[in-house]
């Protein structure tokens, strides 16, 4: 028997068959209600399907063969950018349907001896750990054919796990076509399956669509195998988290949450103190430090990494920078930038793209700062435009500075050396330069260089006209 001689030959060779994941993605998504593929919908910033082929790769899944269908454009131009390969299933009005359908349009990837991993791309939360587990035990048992299940409490949409009255698997029944009785399963068909691939290959030939649905259903796989005498298994999981399915907005909140717990449980047991999980984002790929303390509010994202004993508070987003230790950021907005040590950055600051603070500076209230590097101990405590700007060591920038670095047509760049002081409410027309020690008198306009150790005031002379309300009447009471 063509079975027999596999299973012999997967011993004997060690079971080191090739692994190969069908990742199906071409269903229409109708309950997601959009415009996008439902399986680019982000959890935590990151489309679901990248999720999945992610944990594939880790589970040693390296060939992965995505299939795609409603909405594919957008799809495709993802998937070109990962290690996928694409195939197509036809979405006309009278082309089938079904999930069986779909594996069809990737059968010709699959060798006899492969061990074939589907997967759905609307099951992100799966774990590479599960994958290996469903892995091992479809070798250990030598099945033909293997279906991850778990116990849900309320099974409600999946498909229900049939067993025989001794305990071993008989078939899957989708919820549309189920009795009375089978609805009461508690065992539902997680989507995810190990197949040898001649199995595959063979049984999916077999499948129709005399069902509720008139869908080629792949569940049906297991019955036809069964029937033939072959063995089937089902490996059943505790954590029934991972096999959530996401078929509407409302499920794509719920992973969301699930994601969102998963990530900060794991700062939690790094060392991160997270005052309240649920209402802090982190996405995957962010690192954080020993001793940090998240408060309520933060989102931190696009692989931002934070170091240790740092402080953020408030509606606070940081995102795509690196923050170094002991920091203390209060509601503000940092991107694509990247911050020192001992920083104190906030409340209402904002860093825009491309800054650079050293060790020691402090950006206070309502502080706006672009494309600009500033020196350590440097201050810009209230107030503050600083762009395209190059500040040294020990400047303070006072209350209400503008550098003013667009002319309405190009921007300029200025630069403030070490130890200059720039009184409040100046403006600095770029390009400008001022030396070190360079002082600024308050209110002053500067479009000309400042030299070492020079104090600049550059307002009008202050003239007082003395009686002058007094003369004009306009003292009402005296
Ligand atoms: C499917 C299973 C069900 C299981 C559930 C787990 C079948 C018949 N049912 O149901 O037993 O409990 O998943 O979440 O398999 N797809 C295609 N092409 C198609 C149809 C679907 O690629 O023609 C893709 C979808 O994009 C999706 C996956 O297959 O990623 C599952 O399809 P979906 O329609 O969501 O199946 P369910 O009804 O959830
Ligand atoms: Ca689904």
């Amino acid at each position: 028997l063509f079975w027999d001689k596999i299973n012999k030959e997967s011993k004997t060779k060690g079971g080191d068959r090739l692994n190969i994941g069908i990742i199906l993605a071409a269903g229409e998504g109708k309950r997601m209600k959009s415009r996008h593929p439902k399986v680019l919908h982000k959890i935590c910033g990151k489309p679901m399907i990248s999720y999945v082929l992610e944990e594939a790769t880790n589970a040693n899944i390296e060939k992965k063969v995505v299939v795609v269908g409603h909405k594919k454009e957008e799809l495709i131009a993802y998937l070109k950018e990962t290690d996928s390969i694409i195939k197509e299933q036809p979405t006309g009005t009278n082309d089938p349907y079904g999930t069986a359908f779909a594996v069809m349009q990737a059968i010709d990837e699959v060798e006899d001896n492969d061990n074939v991993i589907i997967l759905c791309a609307d099951t992100p939360l799966i774990t590479s750990l599960s994958l290996r587990n469903l892995i091992e035990y479809h070798k250990n048992t030598n099945s033909i054919a293997t279906v991850l299940t778990t116990i849900l409490e309320d099974p409600t949409g999946y498909g229900r796990i049939i067993r025989k009255s001794n305990g071993d698997l008989l078939k899957i029944v989708e919820q549309k076509d189920a009795s009375e009785d089978e609805r009461k399963v508690n065992e539902i068909n997680s989507g995810i399956y190990c197949f040898n691939g001649k199995a595959l290959k063979d049984s999916i030939k077999k499948i129709d669509n005399n069902n509720v649905q008139n869908e080629y259903y792949l569940t049906d796989a297991i019955e036809i195998l069964n029937s033939l005498g072959l063995r089937v298994s089902a490996y059943k999981i505790d954590d029934f988290e991972e096999i959530i399915g996401v078929n509407s907005r409302e499920q794509l909140a719920y992973a969301s949450k699930i994601m969102q717990k998963r990530i900060n449980r794991y700062h939690l047991d790094n060392g991160v103190t997270i005052v309240d999980p649920d209402s802090t984002y982190i996405e995957p790929n962010v690192s954080i430090g020993y001793d940090t303390i998240i408060f309520p509010g933060a989102e931190i994202e696009r692989g931002s990494r934070i170091g240790e004993n740092c402080i953020i508070r408030g509606i606070t987003r940081i995102s795509n920078s690196i923050i170094g230790d002991n920091c203390e950021i209060e509601s503000t907005l940092i991107e694509s930038s990247i911050v020192g040590n001992n920083c104190h950055i906030g409340p209402f600051a904002h860093l825009r793209p491309n800054c650079r603070l050293e060790d020691n500076v402090k950006i206070g209230n309502f502080v706006e700062i672009k494309n600009s590097s500033i020196g350590e101990n440097s201050k810009a405590a209230h107030l503050s435009y600083v762009g395209d700007a190059e500040v040294g060591k020990n400047v303070n920038i006072g209350c209400g500075v503008v550098f003013v670095n667009y002319d309405g047509k190009n921007k300029y760049r200025s630069i403030v050396k070490d130890n200059a002081f720039i009184g409040s409410n100046s403006n600095l027309v770029a390009p400008v330069i001022v030396e070190e020690y360079g002082y600024i008198a308050a209110g002053s306009t500067i479009t000309e260089n400042v030299n070492e150790g020079d104090l600049s005031i550059a307002r009008a002379r202050q003239v007082n006209i003395q009686g002058w309300v007094k003369k004009k009447g306009l003292i009402k009471h005296k």
